[in-house]
């Protein structure tokens, strides 16, 4: 039987996915040395069976993604016969291209150093770009959509005439496919990121808010300066309520606080990050690809 080789960032996700998928859940040991290197070593012998690895890749991502390698180093050296790599917020994705000579193409290093280190394939949840997927050369690298069960969530609020608004045009069909799932309307703003500075600026637009709903969601909710715009020009219209909803919560540098301050009620992500906003699983929908893996 297979079994989850669990990470340190992601320890409820790999008891679910393992949960769900009927999996046992291997032994795992971790120790930081004194000057700050990781240790891991699987204490079960694989024998021969597939290894599921899971570990999400959040701040601090460096330390997370070497401990993603050893993890998927250590369960081949215990006897795994392949791995199934589940890393559900995959670092560095935002780097998807060089935007400006000479930079680092850091999707493109991460995705050579998974194959590298021997994993047989990659699962994924909502990849910021699909390109990202594309520089898994050597090994099927797929990623699932946690939207409909963020929708699920949503339409357990008593949603009134529900907005549900992209903040950045790019990112519509993300909207329209909750929008539809929770019987609400979309729409976007358009937003333009300042690629020195990483300043984000939204353009006003005319939208029929008062009163209603109002639910934002974007992949990924990072600084929130994206939310904070999008909320500040929707507030001016007296929504009734205002949501974000992501399926990546990193929240840095004090976002929280701050998308409270822009009038957001409620902020909602799912354990691709576990965080106290994680109201949604991607157990279920991550389970279903792992056993096309694992038994394909
Ligand atoms: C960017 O293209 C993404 O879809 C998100 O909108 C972005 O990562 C959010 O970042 P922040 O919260 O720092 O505005």
């Amino acid at each position: 039987m297979p079994l989850v080789v669990p990470g340190t960032s992601s320890p409820l996700l790999a008891q679910r996915l393992a949960g769900v998928c009927g999996y046992q859940i291997a032994k795992v040991g971790y120790r930081v040395f004194p000057d700050g290197e990781s240790y891991v070593r699987v204490e079960d012998d694989l024998k021969g069976e597939v290894a599921v690895v899971v570990q999400s890749c959040p701040p601090p991502q460096d330390k997370r993604i070497m401990e993603l390698l050893q993890l998927i180093d250590a369960s081949l050296r215990a006897g795994a016969s392949k791995v199934v790599a589940v890393v559900p917020y995959l670092a560095y994705s935002r780097q998807d291209k060089v935007f400006l000579p000479y930079e680092a193409l850091s999707s493109k290093i991460i995705a050579r150093a998974i194959e590298a280190v021997g994993a047989s394939s990659l699962v994924t949840v909502n990849v910021h770009s699909e390109l990202v997927l594309s520089y898994f050369e050597r090994i099927r690298a797929l990623s699932v959509d946690a939207f409909p069960e963020i929708a699920d969530y949503l339409g357990s609020l008593d949603l009134k005439d529900p907005l549900v608004l992209s903040p950045d045009k790019k990112r519509y069909p993300d909207a329209q496919k909750v929008a539809e799932l929770v019987n609400g309307e979309a729409a976007f703003l358009e937003k333009r990121r300042d690629l020195e500075t990483g300043e984000v600026t939204t353009e006003e637009r005319a939208l029929v808010i008062k009163g209603r709903d109002v639910v934002i969601v974007d992949d990924i909710i990072s600084t929130g300066g994206t939310i904070v715009n999008a909320a500040r020009i929707v507030s001016k219209d007296n929504p009734r309520r205002i949501i974000a909803a992501c399926v990546h919560g990193l929240y840095a540098a004090n976002a929280l606080e701050k998308l409270a301050a822009a009038g957001v009620k409620e902020v909602i992500s799912t354990d691709t990050i576990e965080s106290q906003t994680s109201r949604v699983t991607a157990a279920k929908t991550i389970a279903s690809a792992v056993r096309d893996l694992v038994e394909g």
